[in-house]
């Protein structure tokens, strides 16, 4: 059975949503027999595939190639298609078009974009377009030049306050999807108990709607010299990726993963 908004979005308050990026075709199979909920191509491909120190130059071509590899697999998953670095950020106008590449040329079933506030108008213009949109909130990889580095978000009072207001604004200019990464699991519960969207984590604690990994992370193969604490290498102990991808799933929905030891608090 394809998986879809509506599907993903009835399993709100459940904490049972797995999801994992893939950027190719057997990947994306494996990723779908695993009955795993929704697959990002995220931008994260960037540096997990292509080498680069960031997400910022991967571009929407770039993108849309692994995206059309991913939906050539025809997963069950939700497929979700990561907006790159100014494909969204320029006007409404190229912001649509290029979205609309990832739905028509790409076949994905939705997009994701980076931001709060600032982002809602682009996000109104995509539903009114029909192009459903997951909201990307916390530690926003393609601010990093402004952020300053990789690290937990959200910990003082201000800045806490302005994350519930921002996703309280994603949800209200339409946003069907939340994903929430590096943040202390205090304010993930929060924010996922004031939206009536289903919120997804990486590195927000076992309290949101579901959970995400990048996959190479999953299997231990991101060459990260030291993972962050949010991850876990299924792979280890497993006989094979399938049975990996098994594991992660079943210990999403069992609520096993994450543990404390990959929760901030
Ligand atoms: O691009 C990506 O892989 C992401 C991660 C947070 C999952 O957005």
């Amino acid at each position: 059975m394809k998986k879809t908004v509506p599907y993903i979005n009835n399993l709100k308050g459940n904490r049972v949503i797995s999801m994992m990026t893939a950027y190719d075709y057997p990947t994306a199979k494996a990723v779908s027999e695993a009955e795993i909920d929704i697959v990002l191509v995220g931008d994260s491909l960037a540096q997990v595939v292509l080498g680069h120190d960031d997400t910022l130059s991967v571009t929407v071509d770039e993108m849309l190639h692994h995206v059309k590899a991913v939906t050539n697999a025809n997963p069950s998953s939700l497929v979700v298609a990561d907006m790159p670095y100014l494909s969204y950020h320029i006007n409404i106008s190229d912001s649509l078009k290029n979205a609309g590449r990832f739905i028509q040329e790409g076949k994905a079933d939705a997009v994701k974009v980076e931001g709060g506030e600032k982002r809602k108008e682009v996000i109104k213009a995509l539903i009114d377009a029909e192009i459903p949109v997951m909201g990307h909130l916390g530690l926003t990889p393609q601010s990093i030049n402004r952020i300053g580095g990789y690290f937990v978000q959200g910990r003082d009072k201000k800045k806490r306050q302005k994350l519930l207001v921002e996703a309280q604004s994603l949800e209200n200019a339409g946003a069907e999807m939340l994903l929430l990464e590096c943040v202390p699991n205090d304010l993930s519960k929060e924010i996922t108990s004031l939206l009536k969207i289903p919120v997804i984590g990486i590195g927000a604690g076992p309290e949101t709607d579901g959970q995400i990994m990048v996959i190479h992370d999953l299997l231990g193969i991101s060459c990260l010299e030291k993972p962050p604490k949010f991850v876990k290498d299924f792979l280890k102990g497993s006989s094979s990726v399938e049975v990996a991808l098994k594991k992660y799933v079943k210990s999403v929905k069992t609520k096993k993963f994450p543990s404390r030891a990959h929760t901030f608090y």
